[in-house]
């Protein structure tokens, strides 16, 4: 099984961006977790980031006939975007939605998502770790078929 990680706007900058908030791990770190947590559950993961929102429709798009989950972290978009909700949805496939940072503790902006409803489940303040329990998650899940 394909599980897509997707990566919303700003994430580029982790290792550098806010490191009181998002720690001092990179997004290649992160892609590097995600590569060793799919090998070990059995997966195949593939790993993107983009600041173009379209971009990301796009990815979600081609998903559909090419995986069998998708893992993404929306970055700023979980708290704004419709469109990509609507394009989760037309997917048709289980969507995990991880942050690093505890949004709940944070600007009540944060508190809200377009995403949560129509997850599986979420993840979030777990850091780095939220990437590896979505994908263990997923290889549970997906063993089922
Ligand atoms: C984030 C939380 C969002 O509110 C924020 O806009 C981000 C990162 C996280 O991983 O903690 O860019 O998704």
């Amino acid at each position: 099984h394909t599980v897509l990680v997707l990566n919303g706007p700003n994430l580029n900058l982790l290792g550098t961006r806010e490191p009181a908030t998002y720690g001092r791990e990179t997004l290649a770190d992160i892609a590097g977790l995600c590569a060793r947590t799919a090998e070990e559950c059995g997966l195949v993961v593939e790993f993107r980031q983009t600041n173009h929102e379209g971009e990301l429709i796009e990815w979600i798009h081609l998903a559909r006939s090419r995986c069998a989950g998708i893992l993404i972290n929306p970055a700023a978009w979980t708290h704004t975007s419709v469109a990509i909700r609507d394009a989760l949805l037309a997917s048709e496939l289980p969507v995990i939605e991880v942050h690093l940072s505890n949004v709940h503790k944070r600007e009540p902006f944060r508190h809200r998502s377009f995403v949560s409803d129509i997850a599986v489940g979420v993840i979030c303040g777990l850091g780095s770790h939220g990437y590896r329990t979505a994908l263990q998650h997923f290889s549970q899940l997906l063993q089922k078929d």
